[in-house]
């Protein structure tokens, strides 16, 4: 028997070979597919679980920061609870926030409802984590500033290169405005900017329901008092009195907050933007890098504060186990590296030169306390208001002026002066006649002083020097010094 030809068999061999190969070729595209959805489905669950894993640690990092009886004050007593109420307000913190918003918000305190028809004026500034705008309420015509997740901010740049979910991502960051809201609820102080109240929802909501202005829902929008960012180069060309009022205040918030209601808080992000300024008074409002734990320790080489120049040692108590006064001395140091040095000794009266220099040595060197510092500043202000720093004037310049009460200058010939409180002539504050008499003596320029009756913080009074003036106008609180002619020799 003829076996079959050979060309026909090797074409069917060939075929075979080539369907083979194709066969395990499309296996395997089919398999590396398979293994690649996986592999993607894999790190989409890991990223969501890790996003889940941050967003527990934020809710947490919160709870201890609760009153132990929420916003309102203790418990009602059993007999008085509601059945499936919660028994105490340490709840978790969704809960606890959101009771105060909106609806449930106390009468006192602005909820979504008041920010219905609201006007954006200005964007006040913007950070890392939040945006800041200036609105007016329609209700009151009250200007407010309002805080919200900047989307075009690191932290949610980084959570969204991390996650790739926005909305997650923005649950995250608003944790942050979450803690700011409870640390200002917790927080109050003259020198912590004031929460008018917050939104965790629709804003423009009310109480009932009831829609109004605001378009974006769900965002956690912090009510607060509004003031102006915080410009060094501004203050650097104020008066010293302002300066040492923008140090007084952050002494007397550092000392509030060395023994707050939640224990020693620092401030890890201690940085003048974190601050605004009302009224000349200056405010902390960045409050989400805040802490309250003092770090643990087993030594003192646990307890080393680093600066950029130099680090400090400070005790650990083995007791605790934590290191004693951390967060205090931290606050301090930041201050004086911060602000003291440059607020502080520039221009100083010269009776005070001495008690200044003395601050700036003891906190510079850490070797002061937060109450040590804030007695010295105290001590600074009494000398200041009273007058007992100017000991050494000679009571006898003021015979050298002639006053006019009740009478005010007009045609005014000015001059200007260093760190004065008008850009356009030389006001400066005094505390007394004789302290301006001395003044207006050491300046070249000046024939006259005035005074208007207005004071400054302190109480002190504010004169205006000049080089000449037309005529004098009769004016009920003003007094009017002429420097008097000279007898020719
Ligand atoms: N109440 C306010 N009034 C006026 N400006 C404010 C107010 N709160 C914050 N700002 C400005 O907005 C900026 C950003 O606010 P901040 O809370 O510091 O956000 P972030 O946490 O992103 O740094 C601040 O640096 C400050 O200049
Ligand atoms: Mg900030």
């Amino acid at each position: 028997m003829r076996v079959m030809g050979s060309p026909l068999c090797a074409a069917a061999l060939l075929a075979l070979v080539v369907i083979s190969v194709l066969l395990s070729l499309l296996l395997g595209s089919l398999q590396l597919g398979a293994r690649r959805r996986l592999s993607a489905s894999g790190s989409a669950d890991a990223r969501g679980s890790a996003l889940r894993h941050q967003l527990n640690e934020r809710r947490k990092e919160i709870i201890p920061l609760l009153s132990p009886f929420g916003r309102d004050g203790p418990p009602p007593a059993a007999s008085q609870r509601r059945p499936g109420e919660p028994t105490s307000g340490a709840a978790a913190p969704r809960d606890e926030i959101s009771a105060a918003s909106g609806r449930g918000s106390a009468p006192d305190e602005m909820g979504c409802g008041s920010l219905a028809g609201v006007r954006t004026v200005d964007v006040l500034g913007s950070g890392y984590t939040k945006l800041v705008v200036k609105v007016v309420l329609p209700r009151t015509d009250q200007p407010v500033a309002l805080k919200f997740v900047n989307e075009q901010g690191n932290d949610m740049e980084k959570c969204l290169q991390d996650f790739q979910d926005p909305r997650g991502c923005h649950e995250l960051v608003s944790y942050k405005i979450k803690k700011e809201i409870v640390l200002l609820q917790r927080l109050k102080h003259p020198n912590i900017i004031e929460l008018r109240g917050h939104c965790m929802g629709d804003a423009g909501r009310d109480e009932r329901g009831e829609e109004g202005a605001g378009k974006e829902g769900g965002r956690v929008t912090a009510i607060l008092e509004q003031g102006n960012p915080f410009q060094m180069i501004q203050l650097l060309q104020s008066p010293w009195e302002e300066r040492f009022r923008v140090c007084l205040g952050l002494v007397r918030l550092l000392h509030f907050l060395s023994r707050s209601p939640l224990g020693s808080v620092a401030l890890l992000d201690f940085q003048p933007r974190q601050f605004v300024t009302v009224s000349g008074e200056l405010k902390l409002t960045d409050l989400d890098d805040a802490s309250v734990e003092e770090p643990a320790c087993r030594a003192d080489a646990d307890c080393v504060l680093h600066f950029p120049r130099r680090n400090f040692t400070l005790p650990c108590s083995e007791t605790l186990g934590v290191c004693q006064r951390l967060n205090e001395k931290r606050n301090l140091y930041n201050a004086y590296r911060y602000f003291f040095t440059y607020l502080l000794p520039h221009q100083a009266p010269p009776g005070l030169t001495h008690l200044v220099d003395h601050i700036m040595n003891t906190t510079g060197e850490l070797r002061a306390d937060i109450n040590q510092t804030m007695e010295a500043f105290e001590h600074v202000l009494l000398l200041y208001k009273s007058g007992l720093h100017l000991d050494n004037l000679s009571p006898s310049i003021i015979r050298d002026y002639t006053v006019m009460r009740g009478m005010a200058t007009s045609g005014n010939v000015e001059y200007r002066c260093w760190l004065s409180y008008s850009h356009q002539g030389c006001v400066l504050s005094v505390h007394n006649a004789q302290e301006a008499a001395f003044i207006c003596s050491s300046h070249s320029q000046c024939t006259s002083f005035s005074f208007s009756g207005q004071r400054t913080w302190t109480g002190r009074l504010l004169a205006s020097f000049r080089s000449s003036f037309s005529h004098l106008v009769p004016d009920g609180t003003s007094e009017v010094y002429l420097k008097k002619a000279k007898p020719s020799v």
